[in-house]
């Protein structure tokens, strides 16, 4: 889709303002909860009578769809409740004016926020986002999926002043849309299409079009560094493992790098420690943090951000096999500290655990590592935040604002040293889970045992990165978060 802006003069001068407007559909997000002033009396007079018809009645997201009003250029003109003006509301308001356009004619929308003048650059950002998002379909395995739908272009439509910063906002959202677009795409391949090979020829075929670097490692080379907790997940299964490094380079060689390690489980059946057959079709969105690593990558990269970025996936299937991992094995992470594998089904941080110490040698000034990790986390937060947890208050700070500013919230954990003892085993240095109580936090006291002396963080996507029932599939979460945390970093 297309998104510009267009300057409209201020409202009520007719001639040039909202009524001329040439589109096929002309959207009003109505602030607040009466008429505003100067609509024009054609747009005025219409908005009039549906609220005294009993047919508009500002509630937010509320969407009046009408034809052929006195005067006015446009096609559809579309009312629809802006709510308190907030980011929150805009966004729920250009998905029904969207959803409601999805399936007609309507080739061209233009939008106008009516009511409330404030709109920052934030604005135009979600919009690109939000009306990508709304039209998204997956197809790759599912060519029978409803047709594209005719909307080609958005024009934001705004004052003379606010245009630039418009323009800025609507640039980044088109970046951060073609990121989130690109995690949904992975996440909502099944198994046996988004395999470890193929989120490594993703993964390259990424680094080409955006200029940046890319390595696969594979079975032997992983041997090769000792990455034994990795080897051990990845032994159940046919299907080959990879690890994959990607480097751009936006800034000088000198600057440490911000480091995204991200979760590649392509399929997690449990493991020995097998999962019951419910849902398990779900755990194909056990990479949904690799996933999220390619899509920031992807837009911190279109927006060629000044910044150097490190994008590292474990991948790897969880089955069980006569050569699996058991329960009670010990193994030998990259790290030399030994685990006792007592739930072959907490894998994820038996990945991540090497990837961290993998993580080290780029001397990073940040690590954040981003997984589908435990279902404690989903009880814990349900599926509105994602977990984040980390001993840096300053680092904390940043990732929740990150996240906040772009509508895609996360909620900090507690991660003191009490947790750590549930992790206590009498034949390893540590066992792989510390029982029911607390899940998602001995988790990530797990993994702080790798972080070492890196500025580390963890975000637990569990309850975020896709749905369930009727609307099932990948969110693309936290994509926005993410980039909106390393474009903030590039200053
Ligand atoms: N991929 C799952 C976590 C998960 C579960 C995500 C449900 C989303 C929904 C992870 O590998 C896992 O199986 N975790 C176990 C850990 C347990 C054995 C300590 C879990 O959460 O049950
Ligand atoms: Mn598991
Ligand atoms: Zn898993």
């Amino acid at each position: 889709m297309d998104f510009k802006t267009l300057v409209v003069a201020p409202e009520g001068a007719s001639k040039s303002g909202l009524a001329a407007v040439a589109a096929d559909a002309l959207v009003l997000i109505i602030v607040g909860n009466k008429a505003p002033e100067g609509l024009g009396e054609g747009l005025g007079a219409l908005l009039a009578q549906a609220v005294k018809e009993g047919d508009f009645s500002f509630k937010p997201a509320q969407v009046l769809m009408t034809y052929r009003v006195q005067d006015v250029q446009a096609a559809r003109v579309l009312m629809v409740g802006g709510g308190d003006g907030s980011p929150k509301a805009w966004r729920k308001a250009v998905a029904a004016a969207v959803s409601a356009v999805k399936g007609s004619g309507c080739k061209q929308m233009a939008l106008a926020m009516v009511g409330q003048t404030e709109m920052g650059p934030e604005y135009a950002e979600l919009l690109v986002t939000t009306a990508e998002d709304t039209v998204y379909l997956y197809r790759a395995t599912k060519p029978s999926a409803a047709a594209a739908p005719a909307l080609r272009a958005v024009i934001l439509l705004c004052s003379k002043a606010q245009q630039a910063a418009l323009n800025g906002g609507l640039q980044r959202g088109q970046a951060l849309a073609a990121g989130i677009e690109l995690a949904r795409e992975c996440a909502n391949r099944p198994g046996n299409h988004c395999t470890p090979s193929h989120l490594a020829s993703q993964a390259r075929k990424l680094g080409k079009a955006q200029g940046f670097k890319v390595q696969v490692l594979d079975r032997k080379d992983c041997e090769k560094l000792g990455m034994g907790s990795f080897l051990a997940v990845a032994q159940g299964s046919d299907e080959p493992l990879k690890f994959i490094v990607m480097q751009w380079q936006g800034a000088a060689k000198t600057v440490a790098p911000v480091v995204l390690v991200g979760k590649g489980i392509t399929f997690d059946t449990g493991g020995i420690s097998i999962k019951p057959a419910g849902e398990m079709d779900e755990m194909k969105f056990d990479m949904g943090g690799a996933a999220s690593v390619l899509g920031t990558l992807c837009a911190v990269t279109q927006l060629k951000a000044k910044v150097n970025l490190v994008g590292i996936i474990p991948a790897c299937e969880n089955m069980p096999s006569g050569r699996a991992v058991k329960p009670g094995d010990v193994v030998t992470s990259m790290s030399g500290q030994t685990i006792e594998v007592l739930n072959t089904d907490a894998e994820g941080r038996l990945i991540l655990c090497d990837a961290l110490t993998y993580a080290e040698r780029f001397k990073p000034a940040v690590v954040v590592d981003i997984a589908t990790l435990t279902g404690a986390c989903v009880i814990a937060l349900g599926h509105h935040r994602s977990g984040l947890f980390t001993a840096d208050d300053s680092l904390a700070t940043e990732l929740l604002a990150a996240g906040e500013a772009t509508l895609d919230p996360a909620w900090r954990m507690p991660l003191d040293d009490e947790y750590d003892e549930a992790l206590k085993s009498n034949f390893a240095d540590m066992g792989n889970v510390g029982g029911r109580a607390g899940g998602a936090i001995t988790a990530a006291m797990f993994l702080k045992r790798f972080a070492g002396k890196m500025n580390w963080a963890h975000l637990d996507i569990a309850g975020t990165a896709w749905k369930s029932g009727a609307t099932k599939g990948a969110t693309g979460r936290p994509v926005a978060l993410l980039s909106a945390f390393v474009l903030a970093r590039a200053g």
